[in-house]
């Protein structure tokens, strides 16, 4: 390779660093590494595994001319994730074990002297014959094989079908090495975001505990919530917030004695005047955090009861004066506390639900809202159905994963 080719490549190969490394989302990230990785080696296909235990986790494949044949613009070919073992027998295997790049001409013609063999039943099924592969090991900081990218069916400038150049080794190596450090920030984050979701759930449960009925609602309400945000368009990253953020809507319930939270019949004027302020309780308690997250709590708390008419609690904020968080939670916690039964009404039928909803549209909630939660009802009721009330809260669980825009 040229000086001047070399210097190009490596500036391009930044690119690509950066681009991994200002990618948080797991899921995302692996697909943009297969993407750019192929993209920079110019070849048809591309797959990534990942190492768990003594297991392959097969998770992202890419596929051009498959994607042109199925006419789906988008290049991800489907299919579900599954694990190969962890032996030399694979492609894949091998180069996890050994942390070597193999490179080879023609998976159709591998010496049978070789430990690995290609699993044909890929091509087969989707008549393809996959023939160069490079089999890259996504070795660690740590010097530890993470996961394993490959790449197939390298292409000359006539889509020809070539041999990955062995030049190229080293650069895709060290492009792989980016990936794999990459790969593990983004499972720390994830793993942290899974405990930090927990905490925040068991301690809201633990809030409203000696209220049973509001265990499962918790995390429908936020579900819910992340539904309604993601329906009126708020980023991926907003919509993380309100789900994780709304949880902590009703904290302030802990200040509430039981004797008002739990009373069967209806509240008294007076009573009730005590229970709206779980609102300002709730906001106290997350009050003066430097966390964003506690912050957007604090929101939640202080507005999840303001109505779009100015008839609310406890500020009779009108409109857009109330916090966009506060109107999303607001139908959020109506709609669940209308269809679910609680220790002073029975859980209404669908119907009465959403005639109550439709006729607060404008009064009590922002009309958008309305909209962005009617468009998005039959996800809204697979929640419903997903957190049953039965159930044992355990708190494993994270909400419901929100489909990707
Ligand atoms: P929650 O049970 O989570 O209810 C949240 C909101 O859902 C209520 O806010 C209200 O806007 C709506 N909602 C609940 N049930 C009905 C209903 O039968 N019809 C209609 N149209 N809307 C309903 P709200 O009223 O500000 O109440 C806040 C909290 O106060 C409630 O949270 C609940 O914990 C308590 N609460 C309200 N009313 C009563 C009651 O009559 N008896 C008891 N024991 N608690 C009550
Ligand atoms: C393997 O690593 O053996 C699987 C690769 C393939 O079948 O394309
Ligand atoms: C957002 O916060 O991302 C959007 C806010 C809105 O839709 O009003
Ligand atoms: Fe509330």
């Amino acid at each position: 390779m040229q000086t001047e080719d070399l210097q190009k490549q490596i500036i391009k190969l930044n690119k690509i660093g950066i681009a991994l490394t200002s990618e948080h989302d797991l899921d995302q990230l692996m697909f943009l590494i297969v993407s750019e990785a192929r993209d920079y080696t110019n070849c048809d296909a591309g797959s990534l595994y990942i190492r768990e235990d003594d297991n392959l986790i097969f998770m992202v494949s890419q596929n051009d001319t498959l994607a042109r044949r199925t006419g789906v613009d988008d290049e991800q070919v489907m299919f579900k994730p599954f694990s190969i073992p962890l032996t030399r027998e694979s492609v894949a295997g091998y180069t996890a074990l050994t942390g070597e790049i193999i490179n080879i001409e023609d998976a159709y013609l591998i010496p049978p002297e070789k430990d690995y063999k290609i699993n044909r039943e890929f091509d087969r099924r989707n008549n393809y014959r996959t023939k160069s592969i490079m089999s890259v090991p996504l070795i660690d900081n740590e010097g530890k094989v993470i996961g394993v990218l490959q790449l197939i069916n390298a292409l000359d400038d006539k889509q020809n079908v070539i041999t990955f150049p062995k030049e190229s080794e080293n650069l895709v190596k060290s492009l792989s090495s980016q990936a794999a450090v990459a790969i593990k920030n983004a499972q720390l984050t994830k793993c942290l975001k899974k405990a930090h979701y927990d905490t925040i759930f068991r301690l809201s449960a633990a809030a409203e505990y000696r209220d049973l009925d509001t265990a499962q609602h918790i995390r429908r309400m936020s579900s819910y919530s992340g539904l309604i945000a993601q329906g009126m368009g708020f980023s991926k990253y907003d919509v993380e917030m309100i789900v994780n953020a709304s949880p902590m809507h009703d904290v302030g319930k802990l200040g509430i004695p039981d004797s008002i939270l739990l009373k069967p019949g209806k509240l008294t004027a007076e009573e009730f005047k005590i229970m709206e302020s779980h609102t300002t309780m709730g906001s106290s308690i997350l009050a003066n955090s430097d966390s964003e997250l506690m912050k957007k709590s604090e929101l939640i708390a202080i507005s999840h009861h303001e109505k779009f008419d100015g008839s609310g609690y406890p500020n009779k904020l009108t409109g857009e004066d109330i916090p966009i968080e506060g109107r999303v939670c607001a139908l959020a916690d109506v709609f669940d506390a209308l269809s679910s039964p609680r220790c002073y009404k029975p859980a209404f039928p669908l119907e009465k639900v959403l005639s109550i909803i439709e006729e607060g549209r404008g009064t009590h909630f922002d009309p958008r809202v309305v909209d962005a939660f009617l468009d998005n009802l039959d996800d809204a009721l697979e929640i419903k159905e997903l957190y049953q009330d039965e159930e044992e809260m355990t708190g494993e669980e994270a909400p419901r994963d929100i489909k990707a825009n």
